[in-house]
């Protein structure tokens, strides 16, 4: 029975993780550390929220203090770090909050791990694991082999470089103090809860709401797609099987350019009104969508400075030593994506106008 401590829990990719590991390891003991900052949403444990092996501290990473008293109060054995500023376009307008929570936030676990696990009168058995990006990688070209675990780091943007810094960090914890340290590496992910400022959710909501769908360049800059429930799925694979000190990268082996990708949201959006009349009356703005011409709303707009052209994950390794494939095919994972958009317009509707903590009160009320 493992204990854990989930920095960022409350976030995109940390709640389906806490949803992900309960369902799987229901005796596990997981405690939620979040900020609660504006990516962060306590309605995103909703699902698991009756669980009574789950417990929400709200907090700041940067309080060493804090994490030395949750590490020893809950016998916690692995921390699964995820809090982080994690918007590259707000790295741009602000990178200020990014260099404090990624690169001090997470010296200041690393401390605080240490002094628990490692300083006191005997070492306890544990786990840190970091999770972070394929951006510390950098950009590739139309024609370059996918990132490998050996790339060198080469990021471009406030938010790659302080994720990179961040894992510069936690590799040195390990070499240097011995900290059971591993480090995940992952692409974009996609799915539920997923803040409507990143492009898959911005498109679904833009066109529910008939606003234009904003593509930065020429739309030609390539992702890799991973349903997130994938991203727990190897998470869980490398604190079960990785070894300590490495890194593992995890991926969808699922390119698209921004502009197809966007199209092919169109289509599902557009597929769903067709089939389902309620929609029309549901979402009455969306008279895109209900005339079938959501592609109408695609407009070009300035590119992001420091653009990267291409990023896509090489997960051999993850795959030949820890057995892992992606459950998930894109096709039902972006079809359950765009159903969970059409089905909770409240979730969103609430993140968007920054009204949640009001919704949330309601709901918990
Ligand atoms: P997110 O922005 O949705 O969530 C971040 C969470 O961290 C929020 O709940 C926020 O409240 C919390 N947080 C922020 N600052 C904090 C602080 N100082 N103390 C405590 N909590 C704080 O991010 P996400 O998309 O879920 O990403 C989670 C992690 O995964 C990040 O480390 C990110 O770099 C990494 N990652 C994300 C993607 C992606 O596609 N989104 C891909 C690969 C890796
Ligand atoms: P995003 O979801 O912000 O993730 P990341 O920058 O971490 O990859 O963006 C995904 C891609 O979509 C990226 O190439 C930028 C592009 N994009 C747009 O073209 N328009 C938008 O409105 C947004 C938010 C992103």
């Amino acid at each position: 029975m493992k204990k854990l401590l989930v920095t960022g829990g409350a976030g995109f990719i940390g709640a389906n993780f806490v949803h992900y590991w309960l369902a799987n390891y229901p005796n596990d003991k997981v405690v939620v550390l979040d900020a609660l900052t504006y990516a962060g949403n306590i309605a995103n444990l909703k699902p698991v929220e009756s669980n009574d092996n789950l417990a929400f501290v709200k907090g700041d990473i940067c309080d060493q203090e804090l994490v030395e008293k949750l590490l020893v109060e809950h016998s916690i054995d692995t921390l699964v770090h995820f809090a982080a500023e994690s918007h590259v376009d707000r790295s741009i307008t602000g990178p200020d909050a990014f260099i404090e929570t990624n690169i001090i936030g997470t010296y200041s676990l690393l401390k605080a791990a240490k002094k628990v696990w490692l300083d006191g009168p005997e070492v306890l058995e544990h786990r840190f694991h970091h999770v972070s990006t394929d951006e510390v990688y950098g950009t590739l070209s139309a024609d370059d082999p996918a990132f490998t675990e050996d790339t060198a780091y080469a990021p471009n943007s406030p938010y790659s470089a302080s994720k990179a810094a961040s894992d510069h960090l936690a590799r040195a914890y390990h070499h240097t103090f011995g900290l059971n340290v591993t480090t995940s590496n992952c692409s974009n992910n996609y799915g539920p809860y997923h803040f409507p400022e990143k492009l898959i959710p911005l498109v679904i909501t833009n066109i529910l709401h008939n606003k234009e769908l904003p593509i930065y360049g020429d739309g030609m800059q390539i992702r890799d797609w991973l349903y997130v429930e994938d991203h727990a799925y190897g998470i869980d694979l490398v604190l079960q099987k990785g070894q300590v000190g490495e890194n593992y990268n995890i991926g969808g082996h699922n390119e698209w350019a921004n502009i197809n990708i966007v199209k092919e949201v169109c289509k599902l959006v557009e597929n769903e009104f067709a089939n389902n009349e309620s929609l029309a009356g549901k979402f009455a703005d969306a008279k895109a969508a209900i005339a079938g011409d959501t592609k109408s709303l695609i407009t070009y707009v300035k590119d992001r400075p420091g653009h990267d052209r291409r990023y896509a994950i090489d997960a051999t390794k993850t795959q030949n030593e820890l057995g892992y494939k992606p459950r998930e095919s894109f096709e039902t994972g972006i079809a359950k994506t765009v159903k969970w958009y059409l089905e909770n317009e409240e979730w969103w509707q609430a993140v968007m106008d920054g009204s949640y903590q009001d919704w949330v009160e309601k709901q918990y009320s």
